[in-house]
């Protein structure tokens, strides 16, 4: 089990907004992560975005670029669209690096994710998840996800989607 600090968090993890210098090293995790990664410029869309957060290694030591620390350990990308009025949370994309899994780095993004959706007035949030992938159903089960449908044929190679959805009222 992690080690965790006392907000939640794995010890020697912070998470915070991804800026520019982060793309190459969250673009390798997706590479290495993904079957059908993003491309790079979709990553640099999301930049200003509130749910776009990357984890980070407290021990990575000044990158001398503005004191921004630089080892990304993973990422998030959520955001929040307007669907009928109402503001809707969408978590679009998550990823730890391969070799930094199984320590809480994907519950403590996607925590903080809610969080900024939640600080955005979002109501409910949404995201899709490949039936096949048992370690992303499993960690939003945990959250309190609840699968709403099935979308046949969503991804690239054929395999259906299962939409999962859950309320944000509460605590994440
Ligand atoms: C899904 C992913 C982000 C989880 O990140 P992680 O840092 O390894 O997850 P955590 O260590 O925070 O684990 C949180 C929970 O997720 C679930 N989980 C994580 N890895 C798991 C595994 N290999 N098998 C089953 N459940 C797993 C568990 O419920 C776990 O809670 P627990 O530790 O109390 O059992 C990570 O596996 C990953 O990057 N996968 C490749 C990219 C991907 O598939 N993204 C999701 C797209 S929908």
């Amino acid at each position: 089990m992690a080690v965790t600090v006392p907000d939640g968090r794995p010890a020697g993890v912070s998470v915070r907004q991804a800026v520019r210098a982060d793309l190459f090293e969250v673009y390798r995790i997706e590479k290495d992560s993904f079957p059908q990664p993003w491309p790079f410029s979709a990553f640099e869309r999301f930049l200003e975005e509130p749910g776009f957060l990357v984890a980070i290694a407290d021990d990575a030591g000044d990158a001398g670029d503005g004191g921004i620390q630089r080892t990304v350990l993973g990422y998030v990308v959520a955001d929040c669209v307007r669907t009928h009025g109402q503001p809707f949370g969408h978590v679009k994309d998550i990823a730890v690096h391969p070799r930094r899994r199984g320590e809480g780095v994907g519950a403590t993004l996607l925590s903080r994710a809610l969080d900024a959706l939640r600080r955005q007035g979002a109501a409910t949030v949404k995201l899709e998840v490949r039936p096949s992938n048992e370690a992303a159903r499993a960690l939003y089960e945990d959250f309190g996800f609840d699968r709403l449908r099935v979308v046949p044929s969503y991804y690239d190679d054929g395999e259906d989607a299962h939409v999962y959805v859950r309320p944000l009222g509460g605590e994440a």
